[in-house]
């Protein structure tokens, strides 16, 4: 039977009428009350059960492709002078469906939008670096176990070429090719060698903050994270430091933002302690200044970076990264976005 339904419907799908007489015929031969379509139906009561499902929804897929074929052409022919059916050509275009946005880029554009408020400005770097940008001009010594923490794609044999793992190699570039002030925010994707799960993936995003100036202090960093956090969570969401370590940065401190399921009372979302995890940041330290041939002395600056999937992940109630690479159109159009 489900062949016999396709056959129809490639039937249905070519067919082309070159008279308004043929578009008759169309209606009369799949649609009328003793059209092919509606027989079908009296023989979906002979399918075995087991079948119905499957058959059931197939049919009923046919007969809305040939109705709707059936009206699309009403609509869209007139007859001409001689008879002839012709395209109305007055007949206003067909909508275009206007898809929906990626929720990584919603949120993207949300942090851009906060931080740019604050005179940041977007900086672009290149996903595939050298070993030098991505770890050594970032104050990772060579041999050094916190590049262990990145598993790193590499792409030339002698490992000087690899994929970017974080994108604080942008940071890298920022400083050695401008001159302070720099406030920049570079969001793109970063590669870590690791096993794809619910939480985590072998692609995912970041977005890098820097900014360097004279007299740039820790309570700069704080009041700029507190501010987005407010803007980016609600105006009642806390921010917590926590005293950490990267070797670009001195002190370093990882921040957590007040539950935004719980408000902070505790729950399972934040385990019971009230706090999520957002973001790296720290003072820049000086060796990177060096590296970049910026003077520590006259300089000062700070930076943070963070997971786009992560904040994507807590501000939708997302519980797998997984989704978000994997284009379902089901998950997909539940995002709406102005920006
Ligand atoms: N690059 C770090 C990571 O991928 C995140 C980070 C931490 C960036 C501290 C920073 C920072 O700029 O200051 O885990």
């Amino acid at each position: 039977m489900i062949d016999r339904i396709k056959e129809i419907l490639a039937a249905v799908e070519s067919f082309q009428p070159k008279s308004i007489e043929e578009v008759e015929e169309f209606r009369l031969k799949y649609l009328s009350k003793k059209g092919l379509i509606p027989a079908l139906f009296d023989d979906f009561r002979n399918v075995p059960a087991e079948q119905k499902k499957e058959v059931g929804a197939e049919i009923n897929i046919l007969k809305q492709k040939a109705t709707d074929k059936l009206n699309e052409l009403k609509d869209a022919l007139t007859v001409n002078a001689e008879g002839k059916i012709e395209l109305d050509l007055t007949r206003p275009g067909d909508p275009f469906k206007i898809g929906s946005r990626h929720p990584l880029s919603i949120v993207r554009n949300e942090i851009i939008s906060i931080f740019t408020r604050l005179g940041f400005i977007v900086a672009d770097g290149p996903e595939i670096e050298d070993d030098n940008h991505n770890f050594g001009k970032l104050n990772f010594p060579q041999d050094h176990p916190a590049r262990d923490m990145q598993d790193t794609f590499f792409i030339s044999p002698d490992m000087n070429v690899l994929l970017r793992t974080h994108t604080s190699s942008v940071q890298a570039h920022e400083m050695s090719e401008l001159k302070p002030p720099i406030r920049s925010l570079s969001p793109g994707r970063v590669y870590r060698n690791e096993a794809i799960s619910a939480r985590a993936h072998c692609l995912f995003h970041q977005i890098e903050g820097l900014y360097v100036d004279k007299n740039v202090s820790f309570a700069d960093l704080k009041q700029t994270l507190d501010y987005f956090a407010k803007e980016m969570f609600g105006e009642h969401t806390k921010i917590r430091m926590r005293p950490s370590y990267f070797p670009f940065t001195e002190p370093s401190a990882e921040v957590d933002v007040s539950c935004t399921l719980c408000g902070g009372k505790g729950c399972n979302v934040c385990k019971g302690t009230g706090w999520l995890e957002i973001l790296g940041c720290g003072m820049v330290d000086p060796n990177v200044f060096e590296a970049a041939g910026i003077d520590p002395e006259i300089y000062t600056g700070f930076a943070f970076g963070m997971g786009i999937e992560r904040i994507t992940m807590l501000k939708y109630g997302i519980r797998d990264l997984r989704l978000f690479f994997e284009n379902d159109i089901r998950f997909l159009n539940q995002f709406t976005a102005a920006i």
